[in-house]
């Protein structure tokens, strides 16, 4: 059988994630795995009922739910894995994971608003402070650890404004002071951003953005750097009784087997979109790691081996009732949420910002662009048009 016995870690990444997960004699033969329903696992042996190694009951996931697994530790690395049922709940997975009572979680200000959320709700309520720090403050970020410290979140780039952190540095900085490091992944969609070669602890996935792809299922995943720290995310998992779909991890890991060529196309697309915003009189700047115009390219280019297709412009100030009809009328760009599928969606940001440690400043409105795979000069052609009803 194809990828039998084969150490797929001296294989390129697009080989592991045609053959990572694949297991035909576990499914009759069937090149990918079967998708198994179940609730209840019947054990024949008295012994075995609360005892065990073994799988006892099915919220732990079936073979659909191992083989994708498999599959996100053959990309990313990392020593284990736990699935989670979206992207939030990974990140809110792994913040349980290491947040106590009385303990102080330090949170990039970039970070998704809803992960920002759930710090100053729920573990509010649970007695974690959240500090947030600025985007750039690598290694100084000792200045803000103390015996309270329980973790640090990461995000990078950054939600909406796309800041690249200095990972490395503030990874070591948390380590020398025995704080584990999170990281949500998700724009690099685990092929273009290796975290535990960067000395982060634990590293999160909104599944449902790249690795799925098509808009059609939620999932995240919590990878974590050790077999200690995986054990504490399972523990978690089960503790919180979450759950992960065998039919949505089927679309994942079906998801997966392309991943690396749409991500190429819609990454190549996005920055010649985003050169091309570069040039236009209505853009004031537009916000994309690769292009040297970004403050942080140097990192970015140090740390990363690729780009995502999704990025931010800001827009020279424009009437708001004009924005409203340019975003409304697009033939091909959509508004909506989320992103990384292969349709193109562009959204305003503005009401989407909350900063407080370092305000966002900007010369006009924000809008995010997610590129899909349609051929980019016809996506070019629409938003040349929208800019035409600006005018
Ligand atoms: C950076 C980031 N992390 C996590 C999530 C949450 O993913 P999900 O929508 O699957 O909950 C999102 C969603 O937009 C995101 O952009």
């Amino acid at each position: 059988m194809a990828g039998k016995d084969l150490d797929l870690s001296k294989l390129r990444v697009e080989t592991r994630l045609a053959l990572a997960g694949r297991d035909p004699a576990r499914h009759d033969g069937g090149v990918n795995p079967a998708i198994h329903r179940a609730t209840t696992l019947v054990i024949e042996d008295t012994g075995d009922l609360y005892n065990t190694p073994q799988k006892t009951y099915a919220l732990e996931g079936m073979a659909v739910q191992d083989a994708l697994k498999v599959a996100l530790l053959a990309i990313e690395g990392g020593a284990a894995v736990t699935l989670a049922p979206s992207g939030l709940g990974a990140c809110t997975l792994a913040l349980m994971t290491i947040a106590r009572a009385g303990g102080e979680l330090l949170v990039v200000d970039s970070v998704y608003g809803p992960t920002r959320r759930f710090c100053n709700t729920v573990l509010h309520r649970l007695g974690v402070r959240t500090t947030y720090f600025a985007p750039h403050i690598g290694g100084d970020i000792a200045g803000l650890i103390n015996e309270n410290t329980c973790g640090v979140f990461l995000e990078s780039p950054g939600s909406i404004t796309f800041e690249v952190q200095d990972v490395p540095a503030i990874a070591a900085a948390a380590k020398a002071r025995g704080v584990p490091t999170i990281l949500d992944n998700t724009w690099s969609a685990g092929l273009y951003f290796k975290p535990f070669e960067h000395g982060v602890d634990l590293s999160v996935q909104a599944l449902t953005k790249y690795q799925a792809g098509h808009a059609d299922a939620f999932m995240g995943a919590v990878l974590s750097a050790t077999p200690q720290m995986g054990e504490r995310v399972k523990a978690t998992y089960k503790q919180l009784g979450l759950g992960a779909s065998p039919d949505d991890a089927y679309l994942v890991l079906r998801g997966m087997r392309s991943l690396s060529v749409r991500l190429e196309r819609q990454a190549a697309s996005g920055l010649q979109i985003a050169r091309w915003l570069e040039t236009r009189p209505e853009v004031a700047r537009v916000i994309h790691p690769a292009l040297p115009s970004h403050p942080d390219h140097a990192i970015w280019k140090r740390d990363f081996t690729g780009a995502a297709g999704v990025f931010g412009a800001v827009l020279k100030p424009v009437a708001a009732a004009k924005l409203k009809v340019m975003l409304e009328t697009y033939a091909l760009f959509s508004m909506g949420f989320s992103w990384g599928g292969y349709e193109s969606l562009i959204i305003p940001c503005d009401d989407n910002i909350t900063r407080t440690a370092k305000p966002w400043k900007a010369e006009g409105p924000l809008v995010r662009l997610s590129i899909g795979l349609e051929h980019p000069g016809d996506l070019i052609a629409d938003l040349a048009q929208g800019f035409a009803r600006l005018a």
